[in-house]
């Protein structure tokens, strides 16, 4: 919410945040200084586990953990804390808001289930689970990502102009804000035929990677702000993905009457969008 440009007037003037905080419609700082208490504690809190376990000597190799140990004294531990804060903090419910979206695409297209299923199945058998390295002989599993995040993309962008520029005849002068409607982009007609449609082998069949509309790049921001994350992402995104389609099954809810209850496919608003609660079932696929 504290990025969501419309939440809150200082976003768009920000020169409200110098007035003091005793005035009327001040409201936002005690909101932001809640916000900053909570993201502080939690940069403190992961930092302080850290540093416990690697005196006991009971720590796991994570980013803290490194700095401290193999770069002792090379960054300033504000540093260390508030990147590994930053660094979870991106990946945490951009990936939620992706695999949410996987099960409800999975409850709304069994076919598109059933075919990736079998995919799985035939590279890995019926007794391994996938591994990071599987990730390349998926092509199907991998077109069907690309497709959760072309109709579904996690993030809209801001960014700010850095020079003063004209854009299709219009002005914008340096520091203006630009929202890029990446849902737009990702349902340009012209380029993905049948937008609204949840098709997977549109990746396999039209060379869509090559023209630039690669639904992974552009879910994933540009230039120099773009997500330092994306390739993390993606095989963490792409290993789920395959692990849940070899072991369960996703299906709609039944009604009184025997009927599937098909999810509405709604999006909350917001920076980082979620489809709305739905209900679905997660069957294991062999026994347990
Ligand atoms: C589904 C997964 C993800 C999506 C869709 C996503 C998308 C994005 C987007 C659109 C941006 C903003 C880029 C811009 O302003 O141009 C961003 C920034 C960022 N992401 Fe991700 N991200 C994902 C996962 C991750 C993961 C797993 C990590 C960490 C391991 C991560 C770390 C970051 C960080 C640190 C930034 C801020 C970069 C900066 O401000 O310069 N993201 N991400």
């Amino acid at each position: 919410m504290a990025t969501d440009q419309s939440a809150f007037i200082v976003n768009r003037m920000p020169i409200l945040a110098m007035l003091p905080k005793f005035l009327p419609g001040m409201t936002f700082k005690k909101q932001a200084a809640a916000w900053r208490a909570q993201f502080t504690e939690l940069a403190e809190r992961g930092y302080t586990v850290a540093l416990k376990r690697i005196k006991s000597g009971t720590y796991k190799p994570c980013m803290i953990s490194k700095a401290l140990t193999e770069h002792a004294g090379e960054f300033d531990p504000e540093l260390i804390k508030y990147t590994a804060t930053q660094v979870y903090t991106g990946g945490a419910d951009t990936s939620l808001s992706v695999l949410s979206s996987f099960f409800l695409a999975m409850t709304l297209y069994p076919r598109v289930q059933e075919k990736a299923q079998l995919e799985v199945d035939q590279l890995l058998g019926v007794n391994r689970p996938p591994s990071f390295s599987d990730c390349e002989k998926l092509p199907y599993t991998r077109s069907l990502m690309r497709e959760v995040f072309r109709c579904f993309p996690p993030i809209p962008l801001s960014e700010v102009a850095g020079r003063d520029d004209i854009h299709e005849g219009y002005h914008v002068s340096k520091g203006t804000i630009l929202f890029i409607n990446i849902w737009a982009i990702l349902h340009d007609k012209s380029v993905y035929g049948d937008p609204d449609d949840f098709r997977p082998e549109r990746w396999l069949s039209e060379n869509l990677i090559d023209r630039e509309s690669d639904s992974m790049d552009i879910a994933f921001g540009f230039g120099r702000r773009a997500c330092p994350g994306q390739r993390l992402a993606e095989k963490l995104v792409l290993t789920v993905i395959a692990s849940t389609l070899s072991a369960f099954t996703i299906t709609p809810t039944i009604d009184h009457d025997g009927k599937p209850i098909i999810p509405s496919a709604e999006y909350t608003d917001g920076t980082i969008t979620f489809p709305r609660t739905f209900a679905c079932e997660i069957r294991p696929r062999k026994p347990l």
